[in-house]
C-alpha cells in the first residue's frame, strides 16, 4: 500500500517541484547526508520536531510583531496550525518507534542564517528580511524532505516526508509572496538572490551530520 503511495507521489512530484532548483537553492544537499540521516533516524526525528516547533513559533512572532499587516496575519495564521500539526505528527512517529522527544539541539544552520539578516532599514525592510529568512528555511527543509522521501527504506516515513515536502514548498511560496506584498518585487528578487548565494556558502562550510535536519 505504502509502496503504491510512494509511486503515486513520485509521479505527482513532477507537478510540484520537478527540479530542486524551482526552490531557488543554489547548492544541492550532499547526497551522503540522507544515508547518514537514515542511520540516525531517532536524532533526525527529534531535530525535525524542533524545526516544526520553530516554524510555528516564527509565524506566531511575525503575527504578533506585525498585527497591522492584514495579508500576513491572514496567510500565516493557518500556517501556525499546520506547522504545529507537523510537530504533533513527528512526535507521533517518535512515539511509535519507542523514542523520546528529548531536548532541543543547537541549530547551527539557523544561527548562521540569522547572521545574514540586514540590520536597520525601514520596518518593511526588516519584515522582508524575516520573511525571506523563513522562505530560505522552508526551501531547504523541502529539499531535505525530498531526499528523505526518495531515499529512505522506511515506507511510512517516506510517505510522511513526501507530504511534508509538499507542505513546506507551499510555505516557501507564501513567504516569498508576502515579501513582495511589502517591498517592491525588484527589491525582493535582488535580496532573495543575495540570500540564496549566502545560504549556499553556509551550506558549503557546514559539516554533514546525520543528527540534524539541516
Ligand atoms: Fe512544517
Ligand atoms: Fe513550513
Amino acid at each position: 500500500m505504502f509502496s503504491i503511495l510512494v509511486l503515486i507521489g513520485r509521479f505527482m512530484i513532477n507537478g510540484v517541484m520537478k527540479d530542486k532548483f524551482k526552490l531557488g537553492l543554489e547548492l544541492p544537499t550532499d547526497p551522503r547526508w540522507v544515508n547518514i540521516a537514515e542511520k540516525n533516524i531517532e536524532d533526525i526525528l527529534v531535530d525535525h520536531a524542533y524545526c516544526e516547533q520553530k516554524a510555528a513559533s516564527s509565524c506566531i512572532s511575525l503575527i504578533v510583531q506585525y498585527p497591522e499587516k492584514e495579508e500576513l496575519v491572514e496567510m500565516l495564521t493557518p500556517v501556525v496550525a499546520e506547522e504545529w500539526g507537523h510537530f504533533e505528527r513527528v512526535v507521533e512517529e517518535l512515539r511509535k518507534r519507542g523514542y523520546k522527544l528529548g531536548k532541543q539541539r543547537k541549530d547551527i544552520y539557523v544561527e548562521a542564517l540569522n547572521g545574514l539578516l540586514k540590520k536597520g532599514g525601514s520596518r518593511d525592510e526588516q519584515l522582508v528580511e524575516k520573511l525571506l529568512m523563513n522562505a530560505l528555511i522552508e526551501a531547504r527543509s523541502a529539499e531535505r524532505f525530498r531526499l528523505l522521501w526518495k531515499n529512505i527504506s522506511d515506507q511510512v516515513l517516506s510517505v510522511f516526508y513526501y507530504e511534508l515536502m509538499v507542505s513546506e514548498a507551499g510555505h516557501y511560496k507564501n513567504f516569498l509572496q508576502l515579501a513582495k506584498t511589502y517591498m517592491p518585487e525588484e527589491y525582493v528578487e535582488k535580496r532573495w538572490r543575495q540570500l540564496l548565494a549566502d545560504e549556499a556558502e553556509i551550506m558549503k562550510k557546514m559539516e554533514i551530520r546525520g543528527d540534524r535536519m539541516h
